[in-house]
């Protein structure tokens, strides 16, 4: 027979540490923030708006997949920004997001870490590990030019049944103690508003990331948008972000895909 989790306080927006120029607003059910941020930034609303809900029905994840959580269970949230920096630097934000939350979630699960491009797994300093948050930032076109929905799902409680692959866990699994969400959502807001101008200075954001990445020094398979697998090992991240696979076939660099960590024989 499962276990029911026990029953789960709602977020107090009267006790979140909100970061200066940010506001949030906390929502009962949204079928996906990130959709519901990228309607708002089009409708004329201005950077700085966080949204957040209790139970997200219809999340969107990376590569068309979904991400639905049980009520009050997560954070799932979604940040509307306008980074002021070149294009260039654009495809940093999903990396700097990734980095941002492991960096706030790091006191209470040590072994935190990052799959390029922004997974943020425990326990992946040489297996495959297993993912307590996922990201999504997805650029929008406004009248103003364009913004960043940077969308954020973290396993809170989550029991075991209540994760939808074998290879996830929520904090309080890891750490097996009750987790105050709105504690966790403060800060996780605060690392992300402070670590932003990181954006301004990518090969620092680039030696800061590399430090945090267990991709690096891996066999990866890489699964390329056209559908190939390619295997090789992770070598080095380069200044735009991608990273740089060695194959037999020679050097490989992955802008956009999904990679999987190769357990070690
Ligand atoms: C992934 O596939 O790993 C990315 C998951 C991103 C989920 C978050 S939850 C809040 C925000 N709203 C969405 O619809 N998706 C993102």
């Amino acid at each position: 027979m499962t276990q029911s989790p026990a029953p789960r306080p709602p977020l107090d927006p009267e006790r979140l540490a909100v970061p200066v120029g940010w506001r949030v607003e906390v929502q009962e059910e949204t079928p996906s923030t990130n959709a519901a941020v990228a309607e708002r930034a089009r409708a004329g609303d201005e950077p700085g708006l966080v949204l957040v809900t209790e139970h997200q029905t219809s999340g969107r994840g990376r590569l068309d997949r979904a991400w639905e959580t049980p009520a009050r269970s997560s954070l799932t949230f979604s940040v509307l920004l306008r980074p002021d920096v070149p294009a260039t630097s654009w495809p940093w934000l999903p990396l700097l997001t990734g980095y941002a939350v492991q960096a706030a979630l790091a006191d209470r699960l040590p072994d935190i870490a990052l799959k390029w491009p922004n997974d943020v797994l425990v326990d992946a300093a040489e297996g495959v590990g297993r993912k307590v948050c996922g990201i999504l930032v997805e650029r929008v076109e406004t009248p103003e030019g364009p913004v960043a929905v940077v969308g954020i799902g973290i396993n809170v409680d989550q029991t075991l049944d209540e994760l939808p692959v074998a290879l996830a866990t929520s904090v309080s699994l890891e750490t097996g103690e009750p987790v105050e969400r709105t504690g966790l959502l403060g800060q996780v807001l605060g690392s992300l508003h402070g670590l932003q101008g990181l954006l301004d200075d990518v090969e620092s954001l680039r030696r800061a990331y590399a430090d945090v990445c267990v991709t690096l020094g891996r066999t990866v398979d890489v699964h390329l948008p056209a559908g190939d697998v390619r295997r090789g090992e992770a070598l080095d991240i380069d200044a735009t972000g991608a990273l740089v696979v060695g194959t037999d076939d020679g050097t490989l660099t992955v802008a956009a895909g999904d990679v999987v960590h190769v357990r070690p024989a």
